[in-house]
C-alpha cells in the first residue's frame, strides 16, 4: 500500500490544496478576493461582464481596442444552431434550466475534435464560442418551457443586456443592466469551488472543452454549490414582511434550520461579493420603489450577525437583484452558470497548459482479504 499522510486528510477535502493557480486569489479569513491580481472592488467598479471574461481568459486587462474585438466576438457567436433548438424543443417540459443547458451543450459539441489535437489558441476559441452561448441557451430554455418563441441575439446588446433582451423581448433600463452585469462579474470566479475543480478534473483527462463546462454545470446544478438564491427568495416569500423577520428566524434557529443565502465554507467574515451586491440590490430596489425584499434581507443579516455571527453570501442579495430584475427564480443556478462559464474556461485552459492527470488516492475503510464465498453457497 502506498504511503499517504492519512492525518492530513480532510473530509471534503477541506483546507487542501489541490494545485497552483494564477487565475483567482482568494482569502477567507480577511475577505480578500482577486482576479488575476485586481481587487473585486475595482473591477467590480469600473468593467461589464466582457471585460473581466478578458482578463480571466488572457490574464490581463484589455485596452480599448482589445476589448471591442473581444465583445465584437462574443456578441458574433452568441446564436444556437438550428438542429440544437430543434433538440431543445423536442426536451420534455419537466426538465430544468440546468439539464436543458447540459443537452444544449452536448449536441453543440458534435463533431469536437480529439482535444490533444487542438492547439491552445483552438481551445480558447472553444471556450469563447461557449462562454457567447450559455446565456442563448438559458434564454431559450425559459422560452420554450413557457410555450414562448425563441428570440434571436442582438449583435449591438452587450452580453448581460442581450441576455435579458432574449429572456423578455424589451431591452432593459439601464440600472437592470448594470445590475444583471455586476451580477455577472461578481459571480465569474471563484478559484477551485467545486465545479471548477471537477472542470480541471475533467481537463486533466486531456477530455474536451464541452465535456468540461458540461461537468461544471453538473456539479454547480447541486444545491450546496448553485442556487441558494431561490432558497433567499422562497424564505422571503414564508416571512412575508419586514415586522416577521425576528420571529421568523428566532423558530428557524431553534429548529437548527439553515438561512438561506447566509454562511460560507471559505469566508470567515464578510463576502466581498456580498457587500458590492447589497448595493446594486438596493439601487435596483430603489429604481423600480419596491424595497420590500431588500429590507427584508437587510432586517436578516442584521438579526444573523447578532445571533451567530454569521455573514451573508452572494447569494443572498442576488435573490433581490433577480426578483427586481423579474426573472423566474428557478433560472438562478443557469444564471450563475452564465457568469461563472468565464472562470470555468479559464481554468479549463490553466490545467491544459500544464497538466498532469488529477487522481488522488482514497483512504480505504473497507473490509480486507475476505473468504471468497461461491455463489451456491451465498445466503
Ligand atoms: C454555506 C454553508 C454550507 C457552509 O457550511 P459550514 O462551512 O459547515 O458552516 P460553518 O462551519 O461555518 O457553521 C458554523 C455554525 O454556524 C451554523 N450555520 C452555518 N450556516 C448557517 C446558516 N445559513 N443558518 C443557520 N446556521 C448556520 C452551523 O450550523 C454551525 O453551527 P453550530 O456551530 O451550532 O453547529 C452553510 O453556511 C449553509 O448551509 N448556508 C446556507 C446555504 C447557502 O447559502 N449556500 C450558498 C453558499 S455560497
Amino acid at each position: 500500500m502506498p504511503e499517504q499522510s492519512i492525518e492530513e486528510f480532510k473530509k471534503g477535502l477541506e483546507g487542501t490544496v489541490a494545485g497552483d493557480s494564477k487565475v483567482c486569489l482568494l482569502d477567507g479569513s480577511i475577505g480578500k478576493l482577486e482576479y488575476r491580481g485586481y481587487k473585486i472592488e475595482d473591477l467590480a467598479a469600473n468593467c461589464n461582464f466582457e471585460e473581466i471574461t478578458y482578463l480571466l481568459l488572457y490574464g490581463k486587462l484589455p485596452t480599448k481596442h482589445d476589448l471591442k474585438d473581444f465583445s465584437r466576438k462574443l456578441a458574433e457567436r452568441r446564436q444556437l444552431p438550428k438542429y440544437v433548438i430543434k433538440t431543445m424543443k423536442a426536451l420534455p417540459n419537466t426538465m430544468n434550466s440546468v439539464e436543458v443547458m447540459r443537452t444544449a451543450i452536448s449536441a453543440l459539441s458534435n463533431n469536437v475534435e480529439d482535444a490533444r489535437k487542438l492547439t491552445m489558441d483552438q481551445q480558447l476559441d472553444q471556450g469563447i464560442t461557449l462562454i457567447a452561448q450559455f446565456p442563448t441557451a438559458a434564454a431559450y430554455y425559459y422560452r420554450l418551457k413557457n410555450g414562448l418563441k425563441p428570440i434571436r441575439p442582438k449583435k449591438k446588446l452587450g452580453h448581460a443586456a442581450n441576455f435579458l433582451y432574449m429572456m423578455s423581448g424589451n431591452v432593459a433600463d439601464d440600472y437592470s443592466i448594470r445590475a444583471m452585469d455586476m451580477d455577472f462579474v461578481l459571480h465569474a470566479e471563484h478559484s477551485f469551488n467545486a465545479s471548477t475543480f471537477a472542470v480541471r478534473i475533467t481537463i486533466s483527462t486531456l477530455s474536451d472543452m464541452y465535456s468540461a463546462m458540461n461537468t461544471g454545470l453538473s456539479v454547480l446544478k447541486g444545491p450546496l454549490h448553485g442556487g441558494a438564491a431561490s432558497g433567499v427568495m422562497e424564505m422571503l416569500g414564508q416571512i412575508g414582511s419586514v415586522d416577521n423577520v425576528n420571529n421568523y428566524i428566532d423558530n428557524a434557529l431553534a429548529n437548527k434550520q439553515k438561512i438561506m443565502g447566509i454562511g460560507h465554507r471559505v469566508y470567515r467574515t464578510y463576502d466581498p461579493r456580498a457587500r458590492i451586491l447589497k448595493k446594486t440590490a438596493r439601487e435596483i430596489s430603489q429604481s423600480k420603489n419596491d424595497m420590500k425584499w431588500f429590507e427584508m434581507c437587510d432586517k436578516i443579516e442584521e438579526k444573523m450577525l447578532k445571533e451567530k455571527t454569521l455573514y451573508p453570501n452572494v447569494d443572498f442579495y442576488s435573490a433581490v437583484v433577480y426578483k427586481e430584475l423579474g426573472l423566474p427564480m428557478d433560472m438562478d443556478t443557469a444564471i450563475f452558470a452564465i457568469a461563472r462559464s468565464s472562470g470555468w474556461v479559464a481554468h479549463a485552459l490553466e490545467q491544459y497548459s500544464d497538466n498532469r492527470l488529477i487522481r488522488p488516492l482514497d483512504h480505504y475503510i473497507g473490509p480486507v482479504d475476505l473468504e471468497f464465498v461461491p455463489i451456491e453457497k451465498r445466503k
